[in-house]
């Protein structure tokens, strides 16, 4: 959560950090600012509550010259309102701030400096550290760069908590001081500066080089003092072809990426003639007597697929956990168990842990990841890249087809090497591989069709929506429901069909909307049951079926297939397509919906 930019050296700093903000909007976009300072230059601070167009309104006509830092910042609130006052950098009296992550020991911190008379003007946890810093200089008084880390390095010692720092003081107008534990930063250098950021797509077009610093890195960058990346971990080049793409000519980038889903997953590569052959080390899914998978979000519930396929076609008992939940729970652990983390981004705080705790707890570990360079990729025994792109909306669509596929893929080549299924079943599964693809493209030919019925459903003025399906189909109700609620911004829950007579039915009536999944290959008549419950107290029915239902107040006749994985996905891509119009015809900021990130960093 939040994003980062820093740098120091003579370029003009105003448009370069407002670049770098906008490649990391994604991370957060409830307030921005920037603090820039130079050779003879004062401290200046712009922030302003609202978007990066806000900030860059705010700086229109500001520009620097000669040697000086900067640093900025894009926030997702976590500690007070998205306000003015909040947004960072945070400013005593010669100091300034940008910080992600928590300080979970602020208000002890605060109350301190409080009795020695500081007053903070924002209601953040990060402000603390900046007035903590100028409280120690005050005691403790630098004279020259390496006394002030002293006292910097003494600040960060009080903290405890997720953090990414970076701080500049007009005592030391050539310095950034950095910090940084659990929350991502990277540190980088090209041929005019050095460059901080969150993420490498930040610095593309300036920096050449990065390294991602370690937990627990605590340091200072110097005009002075040339900078040896290589004293503070593995180099890497910076990929130049990173940065966010263009819409192409859709309305949003969720609708570009839904759109883009039969293209991207492309099998290509992990299908050798009737086989499959995953990237993985040689023997690694050998004697493996269990599976634990954990993520979260939209992420989980392709892990919840995943059991189901893996457990069906390679007979290996899997539990899927929310990440969050799993770093807590003291997990028992089973001699033989692998543990897969699922993550778009890499970087999810919560699954990243969960994936810390594994390792530290023994298991094997693979991570399945949409980001080569993230955090989480470097960090399991193996990697499983889903090759989706570059995901921008902060709702995931082609992330999850992705992930769903390479878990299909991971059951089949488990079900392979542990001899799981006689070879005409595994030919079969081979053809609905192929004709997944088919049926995604085919289910995108329904957007016109969504779109008239998502305008007859929102005329109705409904008070919740559920939906519900068996087997895979539940965690895709999940999904669908997650969707919803993300972009329209309406009540929607998913249920495995058959819970709903166990509670859920008691608020079934004529304002609620129970979306439907019906599969024709796999449990459909139980799913009608469950259909007639929920019409038999006036619930309205919003079918996916092939098959044409009286019951349904509204349908869409899906295409038949020969098995249940491709009407998995045509779903799949109505169920994106449904949430899609019903945050349009709202009106709503689709691809930036309120109070969320894509990334996010914080637990
Ligand atoms: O990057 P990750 O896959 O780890 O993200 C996990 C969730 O934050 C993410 O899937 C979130 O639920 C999406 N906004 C869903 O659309």
């Amino acid at each position: 959560m939040c994003g980062i930019v820093g740098y120091l050296g003579t370029k003009e700093r105003v448009g370069l950090l407002l670049e770098g903000l906008k490649e990391l909007e994604y991370r957060g976009y409830d307030s921005a600012g920037l603090a820039l300072l130079g050779e003879g230059a004062p401290l200046q601070v712009f922030k302003t509550s609202g978007k990066i167009s806000a900030l860059e309104h705010l700086v229109q006509g500001v520009r620097t010259q000669g040697l000086g830092v900067g640093i900025a910042h894009t926030r997702w609130a976590t500690h007070g309102k998205p306000t003015q006052e909040n947004a960072h950098p945070h400013v005593y009296q010669h100091s300034a701030l940008v910080h992600n992550g928590i300080i979970e020991n602020y208000a002890l911190l605060k109350a301190q400096l409080e009795q020695k008379g500081h007053l903070f003007s924002s209601q953040t946890d990060s402000e603390v550290v900046v007035h903590l810093f100028e409280d120690m200089l005050e005691t403790t008084p630098a004279n020259n760069v390496d006394q002030a880390l002293q006292v910097f390095k003494n600040t960060i010692a009080q903290l405890e908590g997720a953090y990414a720092i970076l701080l500049i003081s007009a005592r030391f107008p050539t310095c950034i001081f950095y910090a940084k534990n659990h929350s991502p930063l990277i540190l980088a250098t090209g041929k005019e500066g050095v460059y901080f950021a969150s993420a490498q797509n930040a610095l593309v077009g300036h920096a050449q080089q990065m390294v991602r610093l370690g937990e627990g890195s605590v340091g200072v960058l110097d005009w002075q003092h040339p900078i040896d990346l290589n004293r503070l971990g593995v180099v890497q080049p910076i990929a130049q072809d990173c940065q966010q793409s263009s819409k192409e000519g859709f309305s949003t980038f969720m609708e570009k990426e839904i759109y883009e889903q039969p293209k991207v997953l492309s099998l290509l590569g992990r299908l050798c003639g009737d086989r499959v052959c995953l990237e993985l080390p040689e023997g690694f899914l050998e004697g493996i007597s269990c599976i634990s998978i954990s993520a979260c979000g939209t992420s989980y519930h392709a892990g919840l697929v995943g059991k189901y396929l893996i457990e069906s076609l390679a007979r290996v008992r899997v539990q899927v956990e929310l990440a969050s939940e799993y770093r807590y729970a003291n997990p028992a652990t089973q001699e033989g168990e692998l543990f897969i983390a699922i993550s778009q981004s890499g970087e999810s705080a919560d699954t990243l842990e969960a994936l810390r705790l594994a390792k530290a707890l023994g298991l094997k570990t693979l991570s399945l990841c949409n980001t080569q360079n993230s955090s989480m990729a470097g960090m399991a025994d193996a990697l499983l890249l889903t090759h989706a792109g570059l995901e921008r909306s902060v709702a995931s669509t082609k992330a999850f087809a992705s992930q769903v596929l390479v878990l299909w893929l991971l059951a089949l080549q488990l079900a392979q090497e542990r001899h799981a299924l006689y070879p005409n079943t595994l030919q079969v599964q081979m053809q609905a591989l192929q004709g997944s693809l088919q049926a995604m493209q085919e289910g995108l030919e329904w957007q016109s069709q969504v779109r008239t019925l998502s305008a007859q459903i929102l005329e109705r003025d409904l008070k919740g929506y559920f939906f519900m399906g068996r087997g895979v189909f539940y965690p895709l109700a999940l999904e669908g429901a997650l969707k919803l609620k993300e972009i329209a911004y309406v009540h929607a829950q998913g249920y495995a069909s058959a819970e709903m007579k166990h509670g859920p039915i008691a608020l079934a009536d004529s304002s609620l909307l129970s979306t439907t999944l019906l599969p024709q290959h796999l449990l459909f008549a139980k799913n009608l049951s469950n259909v007639e419950e929920l019409r038999a107290r006036d619930s309205l029915i919003f079918a996916l079926s092939p098959i044409k239902l009286e019951e349904a107040t509204f349908q869409i006749q899906t295409r038949a297939y020969d098995h249940y994985m491709p009407e998995f996905f045509h779903m799949l891509v109505i169920l994106q397509l449904f949430a899609l119009e019903m945050a349009q015809l709202k009106g709503l900021d689709v691809d930036k919906p309120r109070n969320l990130a894509k990334s996010v960093t914080v637990e």
